[in-house]
């Protein structure tokens, strides 16, 4: 059987950045309103990027020594990686940092869809930190519900300076690290314990606190560094975090200088996928990874891994439904997991959907339980948009 034609997809280019999402917006009418596919105003409602193909459809089947290659691969560039496309990125962090060198501390927060570069830039910012004291820490799903978790992690390597901190803060932040068998009491105290503490270690060299995926943090943790996050000015700390956009409301950022970091341009994807593969890549195969990946890194990484030689230099056609990688799989489920059931429902019937219409999937969903407020949670996910199926 030939090959289907391609052209069918939704080429509307993500707007301010945002995560590629699957789009099935293939030459059919995804309205309802029975104009068809070839319909002027087609794209109106659908004006999302792209998503990436096949996902949800065609997942790639589990191989041990493919997954071990791309965790030895991943470890490879932890130390080897170059950012392409980040210059404006990694100056305002430079800065940051900078700041802190002069005693001028403050903090920012890294913004952006799964996959698009958070933790690289945060990697970055600790590489050209050689003469600064380094804490990290990270939002971990599973230690949310333990207070104080992710704080326990970034203070742990400098608890030798408690003792240079006011008595009070310091018995309050062993019992929060459960050090003593007190109770915590006043997490007021925590809090000022956390600020003094940075403060303490910076005296002796300045300080990069990095807090990566900040929307998994516990509620302790975030609390207890938003608080230091606001008065640093005078201090020589620098303290950035990473959060995900589409679940940045777990993590209440209002007073930090926000970084948006988006998908990166054509320049950049074309390097970033040469990076990858020995073979020179078709401009119309480097021109079809941006677009379906709205130049999310991870997108292009894993589908120029994902590629045969041939089809990359343009010998072979391009598979209908691009392979869905195991990394673009885990970005995406982990959006759809933390939606509530009846949101996850009306997705299941949407990706089994044929008919593009929203009316047709929400009444397929209601009959499987899904509430009246289904399509709009799941809209609000950013998964699907405007009441139709992308
Ligand atoms: N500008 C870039 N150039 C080259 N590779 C990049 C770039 N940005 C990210 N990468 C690579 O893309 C992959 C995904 O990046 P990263 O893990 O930093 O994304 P993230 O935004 O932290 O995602 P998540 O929200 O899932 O944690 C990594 O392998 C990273 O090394
Ligand atoms: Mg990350």
């Amino acid at each position: 059987m030939p090959p289907r034609r391609r052209g069918g997809a939704c080429r509307d280019r993500p707007a301010g950045g945002r995560q590629p999402l699957p789009c099935r917006h293939r030459g059919r009418d995804r309205r309802g309103d029975g104009r068809g596919a070839g319909g002027p105003d087609r794209h109106r409602r659908c004006s999302r990027p792209p998503r990436l193909p096949g996902a949800g459809l065609t997942p790639r089947r589990r191989r041990p020594d493919h997954a071990i290659a791309s965790r030895a691969r991943t470890a490879l560039t932890r130390v080897a990686i170059v950012l392409r496309g980040r210059e404006r990125e990694q100056a305002e962090l430079h800065e940051l940092v900078d700041r802190a060198r002069a005693g001028r501390g403050s903090a920012m927060l890294l913004r952006g869809q799964p996959g698009v570069g958070k933790s690289a830039l945060l990697e970055h910012a600790v590489s050209v930190a050689a003469d600064v004291t380094v804490l990290r820490t990270r939002g971990v799903e599973s230690e949310a519900p333990l207070p104080f978790a992710a704080l326990h992690r970034l203070l742990r390597p400098v608890l030798g300076h408690l003792d240079d901190i006011p008595a009070p803060q310091a018995s309050a932040l062993r019992a929060a690290f459960g050090e003593t068998a007190e109770s915590v009491g006043d997490r007021h105290l925590v809090f000022l314990a956390t600020l003094n503490l940075l403060s303490e270690v910076a005296g002796e060299r300045p300080v990069l606190a990095v807090v990566d995926d900040a929307h998994w943090l516990d509620d302790a943790s975030a609390a207890a560094l938003l608080f230091a996050a606001r008065r640093l000015e005078g201090e020589s700390v620098a303290l950035v975090f990473a959060v995900r956009d589409d679940e940045g409301g777990r993590f209440d950022s209002r007073d930090l200088t926000v970084l948006g970091v988006a998908g990166v341009d054509v320049d950049a994807a074309d390097a970033l996928i040469a990076d990858q593969v020995a073979v020179p890549v078709a401009p119309q195969v480097r021109a079809e990874l941006l677009e379906v990946t709205g130049g999310n890194p991870l997108g292009l990484l894993e589908l120029t891994r994902a590629l045969t030689a041939q089809q990359l230099s343009g010998q072979e056609r391009l598979p209908d439904r691009l392979p869905l990688t195991e990394g673009v799989e885990r970005a995406f489920l982990d959006r759809y997991r933390r939606l509530p059931t009846d949101a996850q429902t009306l997705l299941l019937v949407a990706a089994a959907d044929d008919s593009g219409r929203a009316a047709t999937i929400t009444r397929a969903a209601g009959t499987l339980g899904a509430g009246p407020d289904a399509l709009d949670t799941a809209e609000q996910s950013g998964l699907v948009e405007d009441g139709d199926v992308c």
